[in-house]
């Protein structure tokens, strides 16, 4: 395992232990009002960055680079962000951190696809 998908893998790990307890949390209250920061803290905490770690395990060429690394610490930023900024938003505690959130979760996937893209021409050049 290099260590990019580690950084993933710990990340996701946590965040989804997280995600679980606020799940938990939540059904023990019965008060479901911010589902919408559990769901997202669980699918881009625990599935996206599991994914991503997914991807730089099974190409390891493709995490050796500043963009790769950008990416990764995007990811995990953007989850830290969006998660609270969800949760006051829902709460109508101001919109600041959930619209700073969604950029980051938006650079995060816009520089994945960059890392993807550079991946797949280097797999099809003639060796
Ligand atoms: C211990 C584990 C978990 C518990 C107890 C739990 C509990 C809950 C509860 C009570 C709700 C609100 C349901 C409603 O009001 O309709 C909810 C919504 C949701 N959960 Fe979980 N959950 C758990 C794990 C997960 C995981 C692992 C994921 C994703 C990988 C996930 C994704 C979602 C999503 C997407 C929603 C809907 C959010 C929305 O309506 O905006 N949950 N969960
Ligand atoms: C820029 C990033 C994102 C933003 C700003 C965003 C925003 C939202 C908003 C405003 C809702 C409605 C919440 C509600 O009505 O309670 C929502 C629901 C949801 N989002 Fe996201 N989202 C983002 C990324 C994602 C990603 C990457 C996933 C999956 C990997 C995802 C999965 C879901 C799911 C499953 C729901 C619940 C749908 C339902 O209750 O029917 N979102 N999102």
């Amino acid at each position: 395992m290099n260590t990019l998908s580690k950084t993933c893998w710990l990340g996701a790990a946590i965040y989804a232990l997280l995600g679980m307890i606020f799940g938990i949390v939540m059904s023990a209250s019965g008060d479901h009002t911010l589902a919408a920061a559990h769901g997202h803290l669980n699918l881009l905490g625990w599935a996206s960055l599991a994914l991503y770690g997914a991807f730089y395990s099974l190409y390891p060429q493709a995490s050796m680079g500043l963009l790769a690394r950008a990416q990764v610490a995007l990811a995990h930023l953007s989850v830290i962000v969006l998660t609270p900024g969800i949760a006051l938003a829902v709460r109508g505690e101001g919109e600041t951190l959930a619209k700073a959130g969604s950029i980051l979760v938006l650079l995060s996937m816009a520089a994945f696809l960059a890392v993807v893209a550079f991946q797949t021409r280097r797999a099809v050049r003639p060796a």
